[in-house]
């Protein structure tokens, strides 16, 4: 096999041509269709960056209006589907309930499965884009014990996911705005980011013509891994940890340079970036203002800004060139609002929805789309004879 070049884990392979998102790792650059990820974060709403991503340019305020009502036509969820919430096991992590709960999206709607039918392809981007806030609303509840509340569509998108994950019935629900604010600003920065892992994993499974939502579920599956979205989850488990034990920073980072039990600095490193990740720095900001408005004093923001000074004068990580990524700060951000530790990922995955939706209709448009099937080198036995079971 020498002659043969493998490239596991992709590291120099492009699948696709697209015209979605562009990153430049070594500058630090993101760009959704072109317009700066600072520009979109400053000036943007959530709701326009999807539709950004999905139909390529920024909406009119009619076409904006018009979306958004759309997809509050469908944030309902078919009673029966309501139902399966009831089956998971409480303490049933909320990624592979939300997962499931998308999956099964495919049974409800089976009148819009076709790939290639435009107009079944809208309204399923509409199902989901509406759906996903309820399905993590109630695989919330579930965790918590609480009723699921039926959507209020008089509310905003967010402020109606806010109200259905913190709301109780009978009692009215008062959405802080600045944690809708923050809420929206986490959604934009991870709305999409070209071909991460669980977007090739979307493009590959839709490759094969599947639909719409059993490509999401796939997607939704591949996040919730903890070297991609669930590492905000484990950016939260280190911290709280480190805090446990005293707070000692330099020791943490000693054992990571160690490699201590296979021990990594969570929220640091990335694929593509090789300076600091600008979605980073503005949640940074972001995670300082909240704190500061809200009057919270975490001391957990204390050892995350500790780590990164102690991290980043370290040659360890100047040489690998690892800076914090968009996952350092969020989950510092997402306990400030509420959100218990285990629903951070399922965050990640409601900012991503749009970019994964684009994608697929992206891959899906292509004329020159074929079936993902890479190739591999086989490194197993030569050919043998069959023993029969007896003379073995
Ligand atoms: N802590 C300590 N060492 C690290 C870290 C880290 N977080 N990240 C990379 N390294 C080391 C790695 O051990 C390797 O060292 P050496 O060359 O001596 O063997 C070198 O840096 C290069 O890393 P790699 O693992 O070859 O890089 P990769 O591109 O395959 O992996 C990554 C990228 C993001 C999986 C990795 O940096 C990582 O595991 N980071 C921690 C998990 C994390 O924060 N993930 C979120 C990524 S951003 C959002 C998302 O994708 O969801």
């Amino acid at each position: 096999t020498g002659a043969v070049a493998l490239d596991g884990g992709f590291l120099n392979t492009a699948s696709c041509s697209s015209a979605i998102t562009f990153i430049d790792g070594d500058e630090g650059i993101l760009r959704y269709r072109g317009y700066p990820i600072e520009q979109l974060a400053a000036q943007s709403t959530f709701s326009e960056v999807s539709y950004l991503l999905i139909y390529g340019h920024l909406p009119s305020a009619i076409e904006l209006s018009d979306f958004e009502n759309n997809v509050k036509r469908h944030t309902m969820l078919h009673e029966d589907l309501r139902r399966f919430f009831d089956g998971f096991p409480r303490d049933a992590h909320p990624m592979p309930v939300l997962s499931s709960a998308v999956s099964a999206l495919s049974t409800f709607y089976q009148d819009s499965l076709d790939p290639f039918d435009k107009e079944q392809v809208e309204i399923s981007t509409i199902r989901l884009l509406a759906k996903v806030p309820t399905i993590a609303a109630y695989a919330y509840k579930k965790s918590v014990g609480q009723p699921y509340l039926y959507p209020d569509n008089k509310l905003s998108l967010n402020d109606n996911f806010l109200r259905m994950t913190f709301g109780v019935p009978a009692e009215d629900y008062e959405v802080d705005p600045v944690l809708a604010k923050a809420l929206d600003l986490l959604l934009i920065l991870h709305a999409d980011h070209e071909q991460n892992c669980s977007t090739s994993t979307v493009r590959l499974v839709g490759s094969s013509h599947a639909n719409l939502f059993a490509s999401v579920s796939a997607g939704i599956n591949a996040l919730f891994g903890p070297l991609h979205g669930g590492a905000n989850q484990a950016v939260l488990e280190m911290l709280t940890n480190i805090h446990r034990s005293g707070g000692g920073v330099n020791t943490f980072i000693r054992q990571v340079k160690n490699r201590e039990d296979g021990v990594k600095l969570m929220g640091f490193g990335h694929r593509v970036y090789k300076n600091y990740d600008p979605r980073a720095t503005i949640i940074k900001n972001a995670a300082h203002e909240v704190f500061e408005t809200l009057g919270i004093n975490d001391p957990l923001l204390d050892i995350a800004l500790r780590l990164e000074e102690v991290a980043l004068a370290d040659d360890f990580f100047i040489s690998r060139k690892l800076y914090p990524n968009v996952d350092f700060y969020t989950g510092l951000i997402y306990k400030a609002m509420g959100f218990p530790t285990r629903m951070f990922t399922v965050m990640f995955a409601l900012g991503r929805l749009p970019g994964w939706i684009a994608q697929w209709r992206e891959m899906i448009e292509d004329p020159t789309t074929k079936i993902g099937r890479p190739r591999q080198v086989y490194v197993g036995e030569p050919q043998r004879s069959y023993i029969p079971l007896d003379a073995r």
